[in-house]
């Protein structure tokens, strides 16, 4: 099945592959061709502060997403506006909003998606929060299946994307086959990507430059082969 049904149809989608299969670029593809408002996360960049703290780069990240959202669904940015705008924790600004990290203080990762999953609701749509590379996040925050499974269950405007590219670990955070997991028995929709065979390289590259109109020669296609 392909990603938009697995999306369509479920709830959770997990895209695996090993490094630098196109996981990425593939989820990239897909959530600017699909049509749903969208929050990206990538979790290596979540970790790759640590001086910061990750909740901190986290809820900056998801700060610049839903400003992008916002900026770019206008009723469903106002709805976001107003909506947020009365909870403690997050600033409305001219531009989006910016969510306040601080443990005291601050909003919490499950009330942001609760009004997200509200809003969307309101306006008839679905929204992806999709998390790149989802298992480096578990090193640093074990509770994610919790979140997972809460979203899973509660918030049916919400659809979750995930990439790995480590497929025992991701499933060794996700546990959907041991009672005790929070995200026990829960569906999970996969996607593994494979390498193309020498002849689909060979045919990739070929409609490449055709439809760049390029009209190179087998050797050119041979030599860029052999450097893939
Ligand atoms: N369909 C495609 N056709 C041609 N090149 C591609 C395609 N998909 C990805 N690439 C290229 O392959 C490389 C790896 O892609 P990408 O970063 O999406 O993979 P990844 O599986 O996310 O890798 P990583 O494990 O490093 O995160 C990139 O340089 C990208 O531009
Ligand atoms: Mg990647």
């Amino acid at each position: 099945m392909d990603l938009e049904k697995l999306v369509e149809y479920g709830r959770l989608v997990v895209i695996l592959a090993p490094r630098r299969y196109g996981k990425s670029s593939l989820l990239r593809v897909y959530l600017n061709t699909q049509n749903r408002p969208y929050i990206l996360v990538d979790a290596r960049k979540i970790i790759s502060e640590p001086l910061l703290g990750f909740r901190r780069v986290f809820y900056e990240v998801l700060s610049e997403e839903l400003t992008k959202v916002i900026n770019k669904y206008k009723s469903l940015g106002l709805r976001i506006r107003e909506l947020f705008s009365r909870v403690s924790g997050v600033e409305v600004l001219g531009y989006g909003v910016r969510l306040s990290w601080s443990k005291k203080k601050g909003v919490r990762l499950t009330t942001i998606l609760d009004l997200l999953d509200n809003v969307a609701g309101k306006q008839g749509v679905e929204v992806v929060v999709a998390f790149d590379e989802l298992q480096e996040f578990s090193r640093v925050w074990y509770r994610i299946p919790s979140l997972l499974a809460y979203v899973y269950d509660n918030l049916s405007r919400i659809k979750i994307v995930i990439t790995s590219s480590e497929v025992g670990v991701l499933y060794d955070v996700l546990k959907l086959s041991d009672p005790s997991s929070p995200l026990y028995g829960r569906v999970v929709g996969e996607i593994r990507l494979r390498k193309l065979s020498t002849s689909e390289a060979r045919d990739f590259l070929e409609k490449g430059f055709q439809q760049i109109g390029r009209d190179v020669g087998i050797e050119t296609i041979e030599g860029y082969y052999k450097g893939l």
